[in-house]
């Protein structure tokens, strides 16, 4: 009598269980991976890459000096890739178009990789993945940082005319579409830190470069999505822009230069991105360095169909497991192999900020550096659930990509992080089966 009383309480909360997942999900919701072109297929395929040619400068990146050249060939052997996101139930595929393998020199298109791309997103579609094209993930040509980059204005207009280009060639293919991967990353990064390509950090300019290329970038992603908008396609197409919400808290409130850093990172990473987005004003007043850039373009909270939110963690400052200030963690969090602690509350945070657009979105990346696949799951467990959670609450989320599908090359980490559902031998771990019944129970 016991065991049959169990049986129907198992019986009936399953279907609870199960009415919950249907309520909860969209039908059509996007259960994806991301993924960016030169971290899976290297400079031996992109050698006009910018980051082909800042890898040459530093001879390859991370603890053993790794080449991009390594990393898994994703450009030809798509369709293993394809293989194993349907093993996993995925319905939606982010990548980069990578504009040095398109246009290689200024002005000289590579028919061989549209091509490419064709064939692509018509495996992917054939196999009934929804693609989303991703048109600036930090990577551009060489011949583009010859120019200047984003240190100038008037450059704006190459990366907006190859947007058009690909966008008249894939409208039809691809629905969802990002402008510019992580808008402050970039040049926080690359000109502030100098850890990414182009590899400048603070000069004689000062703080004033990365502030400039902040404000350009930004501006592109205005007028790419205009540009993109009135083509034929334009109206039918998703076009939003990917903003990674990063920020950084001391670890001691009361301590004054963790808090300081603390402050002035977030404006960087965060901050005047979000105030663009918000109201179009971009307004940086440092008295202490001597900087003041302002901005203002009132198209720019219209700019996007969805917003696209990237979350790792929020970088907590203070003095590390190496005694060097910089990233730790508070003592009940579970660290990542990238100094960025797992954060659920933060990521609902950021659900909340972003939220604040009133606009689909979509979460196009989240995941964590795991070389023991433990927090992977742990990671898929809690963010998935406040997705969920997020979702019941009435906030549009319309998908998540999980970062990333195979194991890559993490820029200047090389490939000691281990980000992937798939190790780079392409086997599925046990964090990519967790995510294929999650998908399963909820789609
Ligand atoms: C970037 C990815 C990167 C990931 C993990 C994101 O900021 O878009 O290219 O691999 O973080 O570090």
């Amino acid at each position: 009598m016991q065991k049959r009383i169990m049986s129907l309480l198992i019986i009936a909360l399953s279907l609870l269980n199960n009415l919950n997942a249907i309520a909860l999900f969209p039908k059509d919701f996007k259960w994806g991976a991301a993924i960016a072109e030169f971290q899976n297929s290297g400079a031996l395929r992109l050698p006009h890459s910018n980051w082909a040619h800042f890898e040459e400068k530093n001879k390859g990146f991370g603890r053993h000096k790794d080449r991009s050249e390594y990393s898994i060939n994703h450009w030809d052997d798509y369709k293993k890739d394809i293989e194993l996101m349907k093993k996993m139930k995925l319905n939606s595929f982010r990548f980069s178009l990578d504009w040095s393998s398109i246009e290689p020199k200024q002005g000289e298109i590579n028919q061989e990789a549209l091509e490419h791309y064709h064939n692509l997103s018509d495996a992917l579609i054939a196999a009934g993945i929804t693609p989303m094209a991703t048109l600036h993930h930090f990577t551009h040509p060489q011949w583009f940082d010859d120019l200047g980059g984003f240190e100038k204005e008037e450059n704006i207009v190459h990366l907006v005319n190859f947007s058009k280009l690909v966008f008249k060639q894939y409208s039809s293919k691809i629905p969802l579409w990002c402008t510019i991967n992580e808008p402050a990353i970039y040049p926080f990064s690359g000109y502030l830190i100098g850890i990414h390509s182009p590899g400048k950090s603070m000069g004689s300019d000062g703080i004033r470069k990365c502030v400039t290329v902040l404000k350009n970038i930004l501006e592109a992603h205005v007028q790419i999505y205009e540009a993109l908008k009135v083509l034929p396609g334009g109206q039918e197409a998703q076009i939003g822009i990917v903003h990674n919400v990063l920020k950084f808290t001391p670890r001691y409130s009361w301590e004054p230069v963790e808090s300081l850093l603390s402050s002035f990172f977030t404006t960087i990473t965060n901050d005047l991105a979000m105030q663009f987005f918000k109201d179009g004003t971009f307004d940086y007043n440092s008295m202490l360095l001597f900087t003041s850039i302002n901005h203002k373009n009132p198209r720019a909270p219209h700019s996007f169909d969805f917003f696209g939110l990237n979350y790792y963690a929020t970088v907590v400052a203070g003095f590390n497991r190496e005694n060097i200030f910089g990233a730790t963690k508070f003592p009940h969090q579970i660290m990542g192999d990238m100094d960025l602690p797992l954060d659920p509350q933060g990521f609902a945070q950021a659900l909340e900020d972003v939220a604040q657009f009133g606009k689909p979105i979509y979460v196009t990346e989240n995941g964590v550096a795991d070389d023991t696949d433990v927090r992977r799951r742990i990671v898929l467990d809690e963010y998935l659930t406040v997705i969920k959670n997020k979702i019941a609450s009435g906030i549009d989320i319309r998908g998540y990509y999980h970062w990333t599908l195979i194991d890559n090359y993490e820029w200047h980490n090389g490939f000691d992080p281990k980000f992937g559902l798939c190790s780079a031998d392409r086997i599925i771990r046990a964090s990519g089966h967790k995510y294929r019944e999650f998908i399963e129970k909820n789609k």
